[in-house]
């Protein structure tokens, strides 16, 4: 007889209570709390035993580390070089790997892409579409199709089966939150589910040394849905995320244990497709114009790689007693604090206006060197003096009106001279070890807001 047992379990954090409560007393959230009903299988009828069968592998013994040999994980190279870079240089044997973003964003089309495009057996299994469906999405991706089996089905177990007996190179799953394990009654995508059901892949994967690829869907505020467990227990989690009124996306790397966390891949969505962006930045300078006030470029870095970004600032008398103040793709309250070194340090006066305040691309920035461009962008507004579009610049700006030190100052130049640009701001402070004659972009120096404004405005 299967025991049931009712628990509450936290969608934050995934601990269990045996009590309702209005506040997790493990992760402090509040209203996280929800019933489980759990059916627990005695060992025979255990649903999980099923697929493993068939394996026989040696009890594991301890090993000195020196007698561990490397060199025997494969790591797969895929035909996406921006995939490849976010995964540390390919796909590793025995490896899971989360996809997580916002619906509609495109992890389904990558996934599909990368199951097409490799030539491998692949396991496509989708829970969400039919395999019409997937045909379909595949006939508009317009690659060939030899080696991807497709399955619609939500049984964890029926998917272990199959996927042992076809034994594919790579394992994908479309959303894990609507697989079901037989032997948990909770409803798909609810906590215990999914941890069983991410857990139950982890074992697979790690056993039969397959790479399994899950997608996970995304809550309101941007987590990853489903218990924080779920992050705990993959290898590797990326984010797919970006403006669906735009058609660039953004792959980035939040964890990773074969590689670094700081790497990214850019992608545009296209009618048949995503398409690598490797020039991200010619991407996003090619709608300039000619000079208008209010724009300055930013030579910015998302994870490692240098990128030139157009930063827009509209200064504007408002009508209102209380101005407003509007930022996309950058933080508002930086942009108050900008505003109060302005007028503060520099005697610039702000008061009676409205700013609006745009990063082009419907890119979200968090590089602290996008200040400099920023502020000359509302200066250049305000003045109402245009920028020549030769000129960029990079700098964090300190609450003393003082422009502080960037990372990696040398990678912006070199963007910068690739691009053709006239002109680079930097600190004054990242010049050592920097020899501008190897460069035909001219570095400026600088060190303090005024003198910028002094260079540009005056
Ligand atoms: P999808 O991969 O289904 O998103 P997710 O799985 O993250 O929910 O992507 C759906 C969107 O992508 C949809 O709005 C249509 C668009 N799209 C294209 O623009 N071009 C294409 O070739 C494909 C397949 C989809
Ligand atoms: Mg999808």
């Amino acid at each position: 007889m299967p025991k049931v047992q009712k628990v509450y379990a936290c969608t934050s954090c995934g601990s269990t209570f045996s009590k309702w409560a209005g506040q997790c007393s493990a992760c402090q959230e509040w209203n996280t709390i929800q019933e489980e009903v759990i059916v627990k299988q005695s060992p025979k009828e255990n649903a999980k035993n099923v697929w493993r069968k068939g394996t026989k592998k040696e009890k594991p013994r301890p090993k000195k580390l020196k007698q561990v040999e490397t060199g025997t994980t494969l790591r797969r190279k895929t035909h996406d070089d921006e995939l490849n870079r976010v995964l540390g240089g390919g796909i590793v044997d025995g490896s899971m790997v989360l996809i997580g973003g916002e619906p509609g964003i495109g992890k389904s089309t990558l996934m599909l892409q990368l199951g097409l495009s490799l030539n491998a057996k692949i396991l496509y299994v989708s829970g969400e579409e039919s395999e019409e469906q997937i045909k379909m999405r595949a006939n508009r991706l317009g690659k060939s199709m030899s080696d991807c089996f497709v399955m619609a089905d939500t049984s964890l177990t029926n998917i272990l089966l199959q996927s042992q007996s076809l034994e594919p190179d790579i394992l994908i799953i479309d959303s894990i939150q609507t697989i079901t394990s037989p032997h948990i009654d909770s409803a798909p995508g609810s906590v215990s589910q999914v941890r069983e059901c991410s857990s139950e892949f982890q074992r697979y994967a790690k056993e039969n040394g397959i790479p399994v690829f899950i997608i996970g869907h995304i809550t309101k505020d941007g987590a990853i849905a489903g218990p924080k467990v779920l992050e705990h227990i993959v290898d590797v989690v990326l984010q797919f995320e970006g403006d669906r009124n735009y058609t660039h996306r953004i792959l980035r790397t939040i964890k990773n244990r074969f590689g670094s966390t700081s790497e990214l891949g850019i992608y545009e969505m296209n009618g048949n497709g995503l398409r690598e962006v490797s020039n991200p930045s010619e991407l996003l300078l090619s709608q300039k114009e000619a000079d208008l006030s209010g724009s300055a470029i930013a030579a910015t870095l998302e994870g490692i790689r240098p990128m030139l970004i157009e930063t827009q600032a509209l200064v504007s008398t408002s009508v209102y007693s209380s101005p407003q103040r509007s930022a996309t793709g950058f933080d508002l309250r930086r942009l108050g604090m900008l505003l109060a070194v302005l007028e503060k340090r520099c005697g610039f006066q702000f008061t009676g206006n409205d700013i609006f305040l745009n990063i082009a691309g419907g890119i979200k920035v968090n590089d602290p060197a996008i200040d400099l461009a920023i502020v000359c962008a509302l200066i250049s507004s305000l003045e109402d003096i245009s920028l020549n579009s030769n000129i960029c610049f990079a700098g964090e700006v300190g609450l003393s009106g003082e422009i502080r030190s960037i990372q990696r100052a040398e990678q912006r130049i070199q963007e910068a001279n690739r691009l053709g640009f006239k002109q680079i701001f930097v600190p004054k402070f990242n010049m050592k070890g920097i020899d501008p004659k190897n460069y035909d972009v001219e570095i400026i120096a600088v060190g303090k807001l005024e003198e910028i404004y002094n260079l540009l405005f005056a």
